[in-house]
Order: structure tokens, then sequence, then C-alpha cells
């Protein structure tokens, strides 16, 4: 038997869309596998009921298949699904690592970005390894068609999840067709801003490159209360807020110091449009990692 925590991620941050991903400390999604003849899948947790248990319509069951690898699968979900924090991402990463240990199979990190991708095109219906790569590898991660590269970056974070739900396939109908130059030349900027800012450790510079005009806009007016909690959390300190994934999580970077007051002030945002909100004070995170003893859960 092998037990996998999968941590939550935060895909685009404003110019990298479809390209850049941070694991963050929290929350998690923990995944239990025990070899058996035939797949079967148990959904607990944050939103489990609206997450099928049949393996092929899951984000596990590709995963499955491509490590050949059938086993009773139980997935105790704290990264609750149309959320922006990489839910199902987290599954699939949780239950490649976990196969791939259960059965000896020897595929390298970098070798479960695409498998996972594989299982998490089921749930969001299109293949972007912007979630998995940073869930597989931690940290920082930029993932292209020329393969993922990854940054051991330190920056405070904080990510306020409201009470909406935004399907990753309803914020990518509100794309638009195309892009100015103008727009293009600002994003490359941003995000080549945004990756200093990371291999500096520099919450400044990553708050500078998170700026785009492009997707964010677009997708801001499926989450009530956007424009509020970027105002009040850059008020607080925050270096730069966008949208975290497709929404609609809102993630915040800022200095240490103010990450407690940036917190409050999503929050505060958020109930001033009357919408509940949870918080999280997080950092940059490893990969998914194999628990043993204490570690796994007493609930599993
Ligand atoms: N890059 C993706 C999007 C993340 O923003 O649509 C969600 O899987």
């Amino acid at each position: 038997m092998i037990t996998v925590r999968a941590p939550a991620t935060s895909a685009n941050l404003g110019s990298g869309f479809d390209v850049f991903g941070l694991a963050l400390t929290g929350p998690a999604d923990v995944i239990r596998v025990e070899k058996a003849p035939r797949t079967r899948l148990t959904v607990t947790g944050a939103g489990a009921k609206y997450i099928p248990e049949d393996p092929k319509r899951n984000t596990v069951g590709a995963v499955v298949d491509a490590l050949d690898a059938p086993a009773a699968i139980r997935i105790d979900k704290g990264i609750r699904p149309a959320s922006g924090l990489g839910s199902s991402a987290a599954s699939a990463a949780g239950a490649a690592v976990a196969l791939n240990a259960l059965y000896d199979r020897g595929y390298s990190r970098e070798e479960l970005v695409s498998i996972a991708a594989e299982g998490e095109a089921v749930a969001a219906g299109d293949t972007h390894e912007d979630n998995v790569a940073p869930a597989l590898l931690g940290g920082f991660t930029i993932a292209t068609a020329t393969g993922v590269t990854q940054i051991d970056a330190n920056v405070p974070i904080v990510v306020c999840l409201p009470d909406i739900v935004v399907s990753t396939s309803d914020a990518r109908k509100v794309l638009p067709d195309g892009v100015r130059m103008s727009e293009l030349v600002e994003t490359v900027g941003s995000a080549a801003t945004l990756t200093a800012g990371m291999a500096r450790d520099d919450p400044m510079l990553v708050g500078r490159g998170m700026e785009e005009s492009i997707v964010t806009p677009a997708r801001a007016k499926l989450i009530d209360g956007y424009d509020e909690v970027c105002r009040r959390a850059r008020g607080a300190g925050a270096t730069g807020v966008t949208i975290s994934g497709a929404g609609p999580g809102v993630v915040a970077v800022c200095p240490e110091s103010r990450q407690r007051r940036v917190a409050t002030a999503m929050l505060d945002g958020f109930d001033n449009v009357g919408v509940d909100a949870k918080v999280y004070q997080s950092a940059v995170g490893p990969g998914a990692q194999i628990l043993t003893g204490e570690e796994i859960p007493s609930s599993l």
C-alpha cells in the first residue's frame, strides 16, 4: 500500500497562461493505492459528491491505464473541484506517484508529468501541464511544448477561495480569439519579470510580473468581487494579485510581513460583496510526497 500527499497548485500567475505553475504548501489531496485485480475508486472529502468514482470518468483512470497499474484507490480531497487550485491535477499527480511506486515502474517525476496530464485531461477536457508539473516537481514550473523547467522559489503566497464555482471549460470559453501585438509584448515582459522574480525569491518582481491584460480581465467577470479583492489586497501590501488557474481562487504575492494583513483584506473583499470565502496563507511547496508512518492521516 502506498499513500501520497499531492499539493494544490496555482497555474498561470497572470502572465504565464497555460505555462506557469506554482506548488502550494496547502491544501492537498491524499491518495492511497493498493494492488487489486480491477481498479476501484472511492472519493471522500471536499466536493467529493461532484467527482465521479467510475475510473473511466475520473482523472486517475487514464493514469492507471498509462502505468498498467490496476489498484484499489482512495482519494481524500482536500482541494475542492472547480476552485482554480489544481484539484484534478493533484489527484492525477498523486495517483501517478503512488502507482509508479506501488508497481515499481521506475518513471522519473519529469516523465510522470505527461502521464498525469493525460489523466487531468479527463476532468479538464484539454491537456495542459501547468498544474500537474508543479504538483509533481514542486516549486515554480514553466511547462512548454519543449519540456518543463523547475525553479525552487521562495515567496510568500496568499490564496483566497470564494464559495463560487467556475469550471475550467467555462473559463476557457470566455478567452479572446486573438491578441494585439502590444498585449503580446506586455505579456512577454511580465512573464520574463515574474521568472526573474522567482529565481531571486523577490515578491516585488513576481508581483510586477503577474500583470497581463488578455486572459485575466476576460475571466474576472466570472468572479463576483474580484476587483474589490484585488484592490484591498494591494492596499494591504500585496505586490501582485491575479486569478489562480481558471478561478475562482485568487492568488496574491506579498512580503512575509504583510501576509496576514493581505489574507484578511482578501476575505473582507469577498465578504463586502456577500461571498463567503476561505483563505490560505501559503508558501511555495514541494511536489507530491509519499507518506510514511505517522504522516499518514488516520482517517484513511
Ligand atoms: N491554464 C489553465 C487555465 C489552468 O487557466 O485554463 C486550468 O487547468
